[in-house]
């Protein structure tokens, strides 16, 4: 391969940002650092972590608050332990649509015991606060009467979602159901519910990034990124 052909550039915050909307995410982790990035073929690719910036999604700015790494981390540990609590018991992972997608998916990959996977949609929340109301639970399928169920949750906030979640489930006698949360936010949450298993606790503020979103968008950044109060 020549050298023609792996081009190298390196460009500043404000051509990254620009660059970003066309081709990449407009936030990467890690702030403070160089920004290079490499041309292959038509696609361009961060060769280092780029710095951060704020990222405005609708009316509303967000900063980077937890970088993929440190996610990745906290997904690692919660893995370990499910792991060890499901050995032997092929649990059934329900990841909670559309936000825990990405929760679901970062996290069975780490489960190394067998397992099955699926999902089902609720819609309770609209715009930056809890509306309180929670819809139908669409899509489940699967015989849930004595299996080991483990609800996926993006986030945990005020407690009403997953409260109706394990309601619902609770009625098709599982043999047991835990809850594992990519986020909670224990200053919001109303329920007495426990939480199992959390990757990390965050403080009452709004976020998106790794499949949060606010009104549809930002579910695609990498990361966390928290509201930028005015
Ligand atoms: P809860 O019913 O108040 O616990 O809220 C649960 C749902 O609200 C989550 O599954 C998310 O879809 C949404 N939600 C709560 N907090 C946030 C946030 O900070 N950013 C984006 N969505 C959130
Ligand atoms: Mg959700």
């Amino acid at each position: 391969m020549g050298n023609e052909s792996f081009r190298s550039i390196v460009i500043s915050d404000m051509a990254l940002v620009r660059t970003s909307q066309k081709y990449a995410p407009p936030h990467v982790p890690d702030p403070g650092l160089a920004s290079r990035w490499a041309r292959t073929g038509s696609s361009l690719r961060a060769t280092f972590t780029a710095p951060m910036s704020t990222v405005q999604l609708h009316d509303l700015h967000f900063e980077p608050f937890i970088s993929e790494q440190e996610l990745g981390k906290a997904i690692d540990v919660v893995a370990s332990d499910l792991n060890r609590k499901y050995a032997g018991k092929r649990p059934l992972f329900i990841g909670v649509l559309n936000g825990a997608f990405f929760f679901a998916a970062e996290l069975v990959k780490r489960i190394t015991v067998e397992c099955e996977i699926t999902f089902v949609k609720v819609a309770s929340y609209h715009g930056t606060a809890s509306t309180g109301k929670v819809d139908q639970l669409i899509g489940l399928n699967e015989r849930i009467s004595g299996r080991h169920v483990v609800v996926l949750e993006d986030i945990v906030d005020t407690g009403n979602t997953i409260e109706h979640i394990m309601a619902v489930l609770a009625d098709h006698h599982p043999a047991s159901i835990s809850i594992a949360a990519l986020l909670f936010k224990p200053d919001a949450y109303k329920k007495d519910i426990p939480i199992d298993h959390v990757a990390m606790r965050i403080p009452n503020a709004f976020v998106v990034g790794s499949g949060l979103d606010h009104d549809g968008l930002g579910r695609n950044l990498p990361g966390i990124l928290r509201i930028v109060q005015n």
